[in-house]
């Protein structure tokens, strides 16, 4: 008896059904009425009294150990063909990632801020025309930013192409005709450059206007200051330098202390302290004549912010490719939904 035993748990201890039929014919032979288990019990009879309690035991183990056995790997196989009992329909679907991209929770978090303030959120469409995308600007038709080096054309005649910078959202906005202005608009833009760690070819932007009675350099600074303490922290500071854009004058680019090393040098801010984050200005009071907008009674500043190099010093990302290869290790390191 007790060899009986043995030599059944040694066939079932490493059984590993690959498929339903075969964890069925498992069960049959083991534990169907016919099966080799209830053989045994009904020979438990002839056991003599000393031994029983010992084999008993060993028995009812037995019993057991296949009896989970056949628990464990029926889940296998549950909903398989034959077995529909265990799929709910009605269940929602695991997500991939089940949580945000790094980008998407850079832009609400600006957003945010800016619509605390009065902005409210504008868009635009990434397939525009040299119009709202340069002419409208004050580009002028030899400008380098045209070229087809910078700008992926989709047709030349008509012209139609990606939009190089959201301030064609600028142009859509303004020529709505509706004032005051103060928007916001989020969005991707396009240009034609060698992908790097910390240039790629597509990026995102997010560019304010704002066109009111009155409106000056020292409210765009104060607005800008104000965004950048409430998203970096009270510590950081801002700086201006003079720039030129054809559409603002006069023109700045904003740079913050670095956020990595608090303004003492590092890799990130080539060791100057200072990280650029946004191109600024005065709007040109030919882009509000030719938006049908008089420059006598209104002025406006707008400003462009790029999404990617906010987000880099945000969170102390080093390549800018890793925005665009969703690969989940890095994903997953963000807000989870
Ligand atoms: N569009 C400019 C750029 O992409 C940034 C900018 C926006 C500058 C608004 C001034 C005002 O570089």
């Amino acid at each position: 008896m007790r060899e009986k035993i043995e030599k059944i748990l040694n066939e079932v201890r490493d059984f590993n059904a690959s498929t339903k039929e075969e964890l069925d014919n498992f069960r049959i032979t083991y534990l169907s009425k016919k099966g080799l288990v209830p053989a045994l019990f009904a020979d438990f009879k002839t056991v003599a009294p000393e031994l029983r309690k010992e084999i008993g035991m060993q028995l009812n183990e037995l019993k057991n150990i296949i009896q989970q056995k056949v628990e464990e790997q029926l889940q296998k196989f549950e909903g398989q063909q034959g077995d529909n009992s265990a799929i709910d329909m009605s269940m929602p679907a695991t997500a991939m990632h089940g949580g945000r991209h790094p980008l998407s929770i850079v832009r609400r978090d600006i957003n945010a801020i800016f619509e605390q303030l009065g902005f409210t959120i504008a868009e635009g469409t990434e397939v525009e025309d040299d119009f709202h995308v340069f002419s409208a600007l004050n580009f002028p038709p030899d400008h380098p930013a045209r070229d087809m080096q910078d700008t992926f054309f989709v047709t030349k005649n008509p012209d139609v192409l990606l939009r190089t910078h959201t301030s064609s959202i600028q142009v859509r906005v303004m020529e709505q005709g509706k004032l005051p202005i103060r928007i916001i608009a989020p969005g991707r833009v396009f240009r034609n450059e060698a992908i790097s760690a910390r240039a790629h070819c597509i990026f995102h932007q997010i560019e304010g206007l704002y066109i009111d009675e009155n409106v000056s350099f020292a409210d765009l600074k104060q607005v800008l200051y104000h965004f950048v303490q409430e998203y970096f922290g009270p510590d950081t500071k801002i700086r201006f330098r003079p720039s030129y854009f054809p559409f603002t004058e006069p023109s700045a680019e904003m740079d913050i202390s670095c956020n990595i090393c608090g303004g003492k040098g590092c890799n990130i801010c080539k060791h100057t302290g200072w990280v650029e984050i946004l191109g600024c200005g005065i709007c040109d009071p030919n882009i509000l004549i030719s938006s049908g907008i008089d420059p006598e009674k209104y002025t406006g500043y707008a400003f462009g912010m790029g999404v990617e190099r906010i987000a880099m010093l945000k969170y102390q990302i080093n390549d800018l490719r890793l925005f665009f290869e969703n690969d989940l290790r890095f994903l997953q390191q963000f807000e989870q939904a």
